[in-house]
C-alpha cells in the first residue's frame, strides 16, 4: 500500500503557475520511484484572486491548509493590486504565517556545483547555510496596524519572549542535524540583530544567549545585521545556521540568494509545530510571466522540503539528487540574470531525468 498524502497547491500569480507546474511534474515522477501517493488539491489565492473576489485567500482555503498533510505555494503578488492603506493586497505571508502559526521560516542558501556564483571565490569554499527567519512577529507584525497621524505613520516591531525562544530553539535543532559550515566546519548558530540600537533586538540576543548555553556542543556567536550583510558576501562559507527577526531575515535571504545563482535557486519552508507550507523565496516576477524563462528550481527544492516535512526523506533526497545531476551535467544552466537558459519546462524534465 502506498503512503497517501493530501497536499494543497496554491499556484499563485505571475510565474507562479509555471514554476508550480514544473514542481508538480517532478513530484508526480518521484511517486513512481517511492512508495507514496500525493493527492494534489489546487486552490486559488493571491493577487488575481483578490481582484476577482476582494480577498487574497478564502477562509475555506486556510482551513484546508490547516487540515492537509502539506501545502505547496507558488509566489503571489501584483504590485498594482493594493489595499486602501497603500500596501499590496494580494500577498499571503500575513495570512498563512500567522494563520498556520508557521513561526520559523527555514531558508537554505546553498551553492550547487555547476552554478556560477556572483562571488569570485565561492566555489572553492562552498556556500551552504540556513537562514532561520522569525515568521510571525518582528516588524511585519505591524502589517495593517501602523499608527497614522497627520505627521506620518509609526509601525511597531513586536518581540515576545515566547516567540523568540521558539524560533531560536528551532535554529539550534537545525544546527544539531547539520554538518556545520563548509569552510572551517563546526556546528554554529549565529544570532543576527541590531542589539546596539533597539531594545527588542537586545531581548532577542538575551534569549538567544540563554538557549545557546543549553547547547554546549554547538558554537554560538552574534553579528549586527549590517555587518552580517557584509560578512555574507565576504565569507559566506563560514556560516552554518543564522537566526534573526522577520524583516532582517527577509532582506538577508534575498542577499544570500544573489550569491548562489539568484532567487530562482532558493526554496523555503514556513514551519510551525502543527502545520507548514513550502514556497520559493522569490516573488511572482511579473516581467517573466508566461515566457518559460523562470528558474523553477527554488520551487522544486521547496517540494523536497515538503517531502521532508511529510517524513519522506528518501523521496526528498531523490529530488535534490535530480537537481544536483541536472546542474552538474549542465543540462540546466542559468543565464547571468538567473533565468533558466533551456526554459522552465525543460528544467523540470532535466530534474526528472536525474531522479
Ligand atoms: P521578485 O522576487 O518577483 O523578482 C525580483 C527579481 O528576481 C526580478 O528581476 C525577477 O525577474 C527575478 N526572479 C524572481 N524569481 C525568479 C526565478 N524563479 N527565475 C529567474 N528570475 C527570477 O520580487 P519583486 O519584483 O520585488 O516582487 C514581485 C511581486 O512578488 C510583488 O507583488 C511582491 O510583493 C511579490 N512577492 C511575493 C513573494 C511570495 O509570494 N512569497 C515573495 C516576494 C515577493
Ligand atoms: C517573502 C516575501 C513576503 C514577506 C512578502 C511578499 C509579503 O517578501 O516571503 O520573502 O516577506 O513577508
Ligand atoms: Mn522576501
Amino acid at each position: 500500500m502506498a503512503r497517501d498524502y493530501r497536499v494543497i497547491i496554491i499556484p499563485g500569480d505571475g510565474i507562479g503557475p509555471e514554476v508550480t507546474d514544473a514542481t508538480l511534474a517532478v513530484l508526480a515522477a518521484v511517486q513512481d520511484h517511492e512508495n507514496i501517493s500525493l493527492h494534489f488539491e489546487p486552490h486559488s489565492a493571491g493577487a488575481a484572486h483578490y481582484r476577482a473576489t476582494g480577498r487574497a485567500m478564502d477562509d475555506t482555503t486556510l482551513a484546508a491548509c490547516r487540515t492537509a498533510d502539506g501545502v505547496l505555494k507558488g509566489p503571489v503578488g501584483d504590485p498594482d493590486v493594493r489595499s486602501p492603506d497603500g500596501i499590496e493586497a494580494g500577498t499571503l505571508g500575513g495570512v498563512l504565517r500567522p494563520g498556520l502559526d508557521a513561526y520559523a521560516n527555514i531558508r537554505p542558501i546553498r551553492l550547487y556545483p555547476g552554478v556560477t556564483s556572483a562571488l569570485r571565490d565561492a566555489a572553492e569554499t562552498g556556500i551552504d547555510y540556513v537562514i532561520v527567519r522569525e515568521n510571525t512577529e518582528g516588524l511585519y507584525a505591524s502589517r495593517g496596524k501602523g499608527t497614522v497621524t497627520a505627521h506620518g505613520v509609526t509601525d511597531y516591531m513586536t518581540m515576545s519572549r515566547a516567540g523568540i525562544d521558539r524560533v531560536v530553539r528551532k535554529a539550534f535543532a537545525l544546527a544539531t542535524a547539520r554538518n556545520g559550515a563548509p569552510d572551517g566546519g563546526g556546528r554554529r548558530v549565529t544570532c543576527v540583530d541590531k542589539a546596539n540600537v533597539l531594545r527588542g533586538f537586545a531581548l532577542f540576543r538575551e534569549i538567544f544567549d540563554t538557549v545557546a548555553r543549553e547547547h554546549p556542543t554547538i558554537a554560538a556567536d552574534h553579528l549586527y545585521a549590517d555587518a552580517a550583510a557584509a560578512a555574507l558576501i565576504e565569507r559566506p562559507g563560514t556560516f552554518d545556521v543564522l537566526v534573526m527577526e522577520n524583516f532582517v531575515g527577509d532582506i538577508l535571504s534575498d542577499l544570500g540568494a544573489a550569491t548562489v545563482g539568484g532567487l530562482g535557486m532558493c526554496p523555503s519552508g514556513n514551519i510551525g509545530d502543527a502545520c507548514a507550507y513550502f514556497e520559493p523565496i522569490h516573488g511572482s516576477a511579473p516581467s517573466l510571466a508566461g515566457t518559460d524563462r523562470a528558474n523553477p528550481l527554488a520551487t522544486i527544492l521547496s517540494g523536497a522540503l515538503l517531502l521532508d516535512w511529510l517524513g519522506e526523506a528518501a523521496a526528498a533526497a531523490r529530488v535534490r539528487t535530480g537537481v544536483e545531476r541536472a546542474l552538474a551535467s549542465r543540462t540546466i544552466t542559468l543565464r547571468p540574470d538567473g533565468t533558466a537558459a533551456q526554459g522552465t519546462r525543460a528544467a523540470a524534465q532535466a530534474v526528472i531525468a536525474g531522479l
